[in-house]
C-alpha cells in the first residue's frame, strides 16, 4: 500500500459509519493520522480503533455539525489539519416538494450547507499559514442531474458545488486546493434506511457498469485528491457513479 498521505493529519466529518469510515481507513492505511468526527460516540469510536489498527494515531469529536459554535470549537480544540473531509451527511424518506416541511429542509441544509461551510471556515487559519491544503467536499450526483422526490437534498448537495468552486479561486493564493467527489448511489445506512432491497437490486442492474460503486471507490477518489499528485488540481468535482450519470463540462 502506497504511504501518499504519511505526515499527514486529516479530519472527516461524519466518520463513523459508512463513507466516512471507509475514508478514514484508506487514509489511514496511505500514512494519515486521522481526526474523526460524527454524533454518534460508539460509531467514531469504531472508527478510530480501525485507524490504530493500521498503526495510526486517531482522535474523536463527538459533536453534532449542526451546532455550530461547539463544532468549531471542538474542530480547534483538536488543533491543525492538513485535509479537510466535508462528509457527514444526512438522507431521509424522499420527499414531494409538499412533503418537505421546515425541520426536514432545515436539517438538509444545516448538515450540507452550515456544516461544510463551518468546518472549513475553522480549519483555514491553520491552513492558511502552513500555505498548503486540502478540502474535499463530498457532493452527490443529485447536485449534477437533480432528484425526483429529493429537490432539498439535490439543492444542498449543489450549495457544496458552489463552496468548491469559489473557494478553489478564493484559497489558490496559499495554495490550498478545493475538490469535490460527488457519488453515485452507494450502499450504506443512509440508502439502505430510504430504499427497499428490491428496489436497490432493481436500480443496480441499471447501472451501465453492472454494479454500484462500493464506498472504498469513493474512498480512493478522495484519498487520490487529499495526495501531492493533486497538487495542481482545484476547483473540480469527480463523480465515480458506475457510468450513470455522465455529464460535459
Ligand atoms: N450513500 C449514497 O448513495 C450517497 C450518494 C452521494 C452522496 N452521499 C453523501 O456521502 C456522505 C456520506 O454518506 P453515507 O452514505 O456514508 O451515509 P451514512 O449515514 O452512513 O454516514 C453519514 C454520517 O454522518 C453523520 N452525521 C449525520 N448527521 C450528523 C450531524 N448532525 N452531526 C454529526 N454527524 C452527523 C452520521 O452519524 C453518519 O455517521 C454524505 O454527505 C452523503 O450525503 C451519499
Amino acid at each position: 500500500m502506497s504511504k501518499s498521505l504519511e505526515g499527514k493529519r486529516a479530519l472527516i466529518t461524519g466518520a463513523g459509519g459508512g463513507m466516512g469510515q471507509s475514508h478514514a481507513v484508506l487514509m489511514a492505511e496511505r500514512g494519515a493520522d486521522i481526526v474523526i468526527h460524527d454524533i454518534k460516540a460508539d460509531g467514531a469510536e469504531e472508527t478510530a480503533e480501525m485507524v490504530r489498527s493500521v498503526g495510526c494515531d486517531a482522535s474523536v469529536l463527538v459533536v453534532d455539525i449542526r451546532d455550530v459554535s461547539a463544532f468549531t470549537a471542538a474542530v480547534c480544540d483538536a488543533g491543525p489539519v492538513d485535509i479537510l473531509v466535508n462528509n457527514a451527511g444526512v438522507g431521509g424518506a424522499r420527499r414531494a416538494i409538499e412533503d418537505i416541511n421546515e425541520d426536514v429542509y432545515n436539517q438538509m441544509f444545516e448538515v450540507h450547507v452550515r456544516g461544510t461551510f463551518f468546518a472549513t471556515q475553522a480549519v483555514l487559519p491553520s491552513m492558511k499559514k502552513n500555505k498548503d491544503g486540502r478540502i474535499i467536499n463530498i457532493s452527490s450526483i443529485y447536485a449534477m442531474g437533480g432528484s425526483q422526490l429529493a429537490s432539498h437534498y439535490a439543492a444542498s448537495k449543489s450549495a457544496i458545488s458552489g463552496f468548491t468552486k469559489s473557494w478553489a479561486r478564493e484559497l489558490a493564493p496559499w495554495r490550498i486546493k478545493v475538490n469535490a467527489v460527488a457519488p453515485g448511489f452507494i450502499v450504506t445506512g443512509m440508502t439502505e434506511g430510504s430504499n427497499p432491497p428490491e428496489k436497490i437490486a432493481e436500480r443496480e442492474k441499471l447501472m451501465p457498469l453492472g454494479e454500484f460503486c462500493k464506498p472504498i471507490d469513493i474512498s480512493y477518489a478522495v484519498a487520490w485528491l487529499a495526495s501531492a499528485e493533486t497538487e495542481l488540481i482545484s476547483g473540480q468535482v469527480i463523480s465515480p457513479n458506475a457510468g450513470e450519470v455522465i455529464v460535459g463540462y
